[in-house]
């Protein structure tokens, strides 16, 4: 069905590069980043806009990008998980997470981590309640969430 659909061309800047990518308008944000652009790190969890695992900035927004159309993206700027370290260094908030246990299969982290920085970039130093609830789009099966919260807070403290 898709071979009769025209094809767009979407320009945007992921993690400070332009691209141009070749893609149906109705195709997810999520897969053109995984299947065109090779950044796996957004994860499909629930793929309906439930679990957060799949979330990415774009224009400083979080957004779960299993439910973007990749032509709304069109001119944006989207910042995804690999994005955050700069060469071999982690950033703060990768760091924490490991040094926290904060991360155990992996598939909520990126989104996770991706929620704590939309949340330190507007609030350096966020009280624990702050925090639970700009991570409560997102879920993790594994973690229990207390080290998830320990990671960002150890991650707001370092930075500051
Ligand atoms: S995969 Fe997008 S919200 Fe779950
Ligand atoms: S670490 Fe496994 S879902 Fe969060």
């Amino acid at each position: 069905m898709k071979a009769h659909q025209p094809q767009h061309d979407v320009s945007l800047t992921v993690n400070g590069e332009p691209k141009t990518v070749r893609a149906y308008a109705m195709e997810r944000l999520l897969d053109v980043l995984r299947n065109q652009l090779g950044l796996t790190g957004a994860k499909e969890g629930c793929g309906e806009g439930e679990c957060g695992s799949c979330s990415v900035l774009v224009d400083d927004n979080l957004v779960n990008s299993c439910l973007m159309p990749v032509l709304q993206a069109q001119g944006t700027k989207i910042v995804t998980i690999e994005g955050l370290a700069q060469g071999s260094k982690l950033h703060t908030l990768q760091q924490a997470f490991l040094d926290c246990g904060g991360a155990q299969c992996g598939i909520c982290t990126p989104g996770m981590i991706l929620a704590a920085y939309h949340l330190l970039n507007r609030k350096p130093k966020p009280n624990p309640e702050e925090i639970r609830e700009s991570l409560a789009g997102n879920l993790c099966r594994c973690t229990g969430y207390t080290q998830i919260c320990e990671a960002v807070t150890e991650a707001a403290k370092r930075a500051s």
